[in-house]
C-alpha cells in the first residue's frame, strides 16, 4: 500500500485501509473500496493528512496499528461523555471516571501487548470533534513514551488517565474563545490559560484520580526554560507527566487540521520540536518520543538529496528520520531497497521532502502504481 495526501487522492485508486467515520462505529469507507470523486470530497474535509491506497510497487509495506480500532472508538465515546457531563455539571460522577478509567487500562493494555511500538501519521487522526480526538491521541503518544521509558504498568495507567483528561479544564472557556479561527487577544488567553489548573483543581474535588495524574495535567503546559503556564515552572521541577503531556500536546496538535491552518507532517513538526530541546521540550522525554513516532511514515513518497523520488518501506526505530526506501530506476522498472540509517554507503544521501507534487518523470514507475495516475 501506499500513503497518498487527501489532495492527491483520485477517482479509480483502491483503498487498503478501513477509514472511520463515526463515534458510533459506522465506517463510512471499507477497505476495497474505488473511491469515487464524492468520497474525495468527503475525505478532504476530514481531520486526516491522507489515506493508504493500494499500490503494486508497495504491495509488501504492511503497516502496524499501535491500538485497535475497538478500543479506539470505546475511548473516544468515553471522553466525549466525560468532558459532557463536565461541561453540564460542573463536577464529575463516580459512573464516569470509572468508565474512563476502565478504558484508559484497555488503551495501556493493548499497547502493551504490541511488539513493536511505532506511531503512524493517520493512525491517530479521525474526524471526531478535534477535542476528543486530541485527548486520545495525547494519551496514546504519552502511553508510547513512557513504554519508551520503562514505566510499569500501574505508572503508564495514571499516564493515559493523565493523557485522556489533560485538557477537560477547557469544558468552562466560551465556545467563542475556544474555536476562535484567529488570533487570540491578551486577555482571551488568559481566559484559556486557566485550564490546566481549573481541571486539576476540579478532578482533584472529585478525589478520584491519583496525585501523579493530576500533576500532570495542571503541569502540560510548563516549558523547560520555565516560560509556559501556569506556574513558570523550570526543568525538573516540571513533573515528568507534565513534560511528556507537553511533547504529545504539541506533536498532535501540530499534526493536526485547525481552523486556522491545516497540519504539518510528522517530519516538519520532529525538526520543529528537536530544535526546541531544552527550550520547550525535555530532552529525556523527547529521545524516547522520536523512538515511538515515524518520522516518515511507511508508504510515503518522499524526495532525496539526489533528486530521486523513493518510497518509504520501513522504519529505523533507532533513527526514524533515516528509514529503509526504496529508489527506482531511469527506467522505473526495477527497484533497490536502501536503509539509509544502516548502509553507510548512503550516509550522505537524504531526505529532503515530501515527494508529492514533484514530477515523476518515469513512465513505467507511473504505470507500475496501480490506481495512481499522476502525483503531480
Ligand atoms: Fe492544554
Amino acid at each position: 500500500m501506499i500513503f497518498v495526501p487527501v489532495d492527491f487522492l483520485e477517482e479509480g485508486m483502491i483503498l487498503a485501509q478501513d477509514i472511520n467515520f463515526d463515534i458510533g462505529g459506522m465506517s463510512l469507507l471499507t477497505k476495497g473500496q474505488v473511491l469515487k470523486q464524492n468520497y474525495i470530497d468527503k475525505l478532504q474535509t476530514m481531520n486526516i493528512t491522507g489515506v493508504y491506497v493500494e499500490s503494486k510497487i508497495a504491495a509488501d509495506i504492511e503497516i502496524n496499528q499501535v491500538l485497535s480500532e475497538k478500543i479506539k472508538k470505546d475511548i473516544l465515546i468515553s471522553v466525549k461523555n466525560i468532558f459532557s457531563e463536565f461541561s453540564r455539571t460542573n463536577k464529575l460522577t463516580v459512573g464516569a471516571v470509572g468508565l474512563i478509567k476502565n478504558v484508559s487500562e484497555k488503551l495501556v493494555f493493548d499497547m502493551l501487548s504490541r511488539e513493536k511500538i511505532l506511531i503512524n501519521l493517520i493512525e491517530l487522526k479521525g474526524h471526531d470533534d478535534y477535542t476528543y480526538q486530541h485527548s486520545l491521541s495525547v494519551a496514546v503518544l504519552s502511553v508510547a513514551i513512557g513504554i519508551k521509558l520503562g514505566f510499569n504498568e500501574e505508572n503508564l495507567n495514571n499516564l493515559a488517565l493523565s493523557g485522556l483528561l489533560h485538557d477537560i479544564g477547557k469544558v468552562s472557556i466560551p465556545k467563542e474563545i475556544l474555536n476562535k479561527p484567529s488570533r487570540l487577544t491578551t486577555e482571551e488567553f488568559e481566559i484559556v490559560k486557566k485550564h490546566p489548573e481549573d481541571g486539576f483543581l476540579k478532578l482533584k474535588n472529585s478525589n478520584m484520580c491519583s496525585i501523579v495524574t493530576l500533576m500532570g495535567i495542571e503541569s502540560h503546559h510548563e516549558k523547560i526554560n520555565g516560560k509556559g503556564y501556569p506556574k513558570k515552572l523550570k526543568g525538573e521541577q516540571i513533573p515528568l507527566f507534565g513534560r511528556i503531556l507537553a511533547v504529545a500536546d504539541v506533536y498532535d496538535a501540530l499534526t493536526s487540521d485547525r481552523p486556522y491552518r491545516k497540519g504539518s507532517f510528522p517530519s516538519e513538526v520532529i525538526e520543529y520540536m528537536m530544535g526546541n530541546t531544552d527550550i520547550h521540550f525535555d530532552q529525556e522525554v523527547l529521545t524516547a518520543f522520536l523512538k515511538s513516532v515515524a518520522a516518515y511514515p511507511a508508504g510515503m513518497l518522499v524526495s532525496l538529496s539526489d533528486g530521486r523520488v523513493a518510497l518509504v518501506i520501513k522504519n529505523n526505530e533507532e533513527n526514524t528520520m533515516r528509514p529503509v526506501v526504496r529508489v527506482f530506476n531511469e527506467d522505473g522498472s526495477q527497484y533497490s531497497d536502501i536503509d539509509l540509517f544502516h548502509d553507510k554507503r548512503y550516509h550522505n544521501l537524504t531526505i529532503t521532502g515530501m515527494g508529492y507534487g514533484k514530477e515523476i518523470t518515469s513512465s513505467t514507475m507511473m504505470n507500475n502504481v496501480c490506481e495512481i495516475n499522476d502525483f503531480t
